[in-house]
């Protein structure tokens, strides 16, 4: 049967092998995929292991997602232009890396919460690693404006940079974006996670705006009550994780699963 696996640290409550389960069993197909725990400091060994023993590719999650990519023979254009992967996949001898956070997130805004990208206005707090995932399939949907707001505006800056050819992007610091509600407020932070706040500029969120956490369940709350109590409408990354899950899915062998049911499923809690 074909291994597939999702490694992490911490991996023991991951989602991921739930969803493909679903996945496989949508698409009358037989593989296994389960979560591998990688200790700090051992991701290549773990990996290489896997795949030396006739794995057939891994999705990796936190911390490892720069690893993974550095550890890979070829990388798509978006894990480049990420600098992180998510997705492994063994073809041959070799090892290839691609990122399918960013498209992930853009077909839960589109497709699942029906909001238009072209021409919105974007405005994605974080820096770090989950920000640079997403940044470039954001701005291939061309929006009217993106901005990039980070707590270390230095970190924002040379992100931006990274993409400054691809399209309209400004970068600032986390208190000092430009007034003004946004359509679209994507929390690319780990502030939740980290059990700290975050503090925004309150004028960034109105009626209006969607308001949407790439964490799922209670990390993303503390955001998400925020944005609600200023009358935004609200959603976590549940769908991105599923969708992310799905283009990995498409990628490994060649079926695209249908992620509406999953998605339900897991949000009533019977997956
Ligand atoms: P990840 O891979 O999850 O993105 P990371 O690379 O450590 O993790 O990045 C964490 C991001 O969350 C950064 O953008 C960080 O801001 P700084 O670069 O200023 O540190 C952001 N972050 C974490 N806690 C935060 C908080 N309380 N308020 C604002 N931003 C926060």
């Amino acid at each position: 049967m074909d291994r597939y696996v999702v490694i992490g640290n911490p991996v023991a409550h991951s989602l991921s092998p739930s969803i493909h389960a679903r996945f496989a069993e949508q698409l009358h197909e037989r593989i296994e995929y389960s979560a591998l725990l990688a200790p700090l400091g051992e991701f290549r060994a773990t990996a290489q292991r896997f795949f030396d023993a006739g794995g057939c590719g891994a999705n990796v999650t936190l911390p490892f997602k720069v690893e993974a990519f550095e550890l890979a023979h070829v990388a798509s254009d978006r894990a480049r232009a990420a600098g992180a992967a998510n997705f492994l996949a063994r073809r041959g001898e070799r090892i290839e890396a691609d990122n399918t956070d960013g498209a992930g997130l853009v077909t839960d805004l589109r497709g699942n919460l029906g909001l238009e990208l072209r021409g919105a206005s974007i405005l994605l707090i974080g820096a770090g690693g989950a920000a640079r995932g997403v940044l470039g399939p954001l701005l291939e949907q061309a929006p009217r404006r993106l901005v990039v707001a980070n707590r270390a505006r230095a970190r924002a800056v040379e992100l931006v940079a990274r993409f400054r050819a691809a399209g309209n992007l400004e970068a600032c610091a986390l208190d000092a974006v430009p007034e003004g509600a946004f359509d679209i407020v994507v929390n690319a932070t780990s502030a939740s996670t980290l059990g700290t706040r975050l503090e925004l500029a309150p004028s960034t969120i109105g009626a209006g705006t969607l308001a949407y956490d790439m964490a799922y369940g209670t990390a993303a709350r503390a955001f998400l009550d925020a944005a609600r109590a200023r009358g935004a409408r609200t959603c976590d990354g549940l769908g991105m994780l599923v969708e992310q899950a799905a283009e990995s899915y498409l990628l490994w062998r060649g079926k695209r699963p249908k992620t509406r049911e999953v998605l339900a499923a897991l949000r009533s809690g019977t997956a």
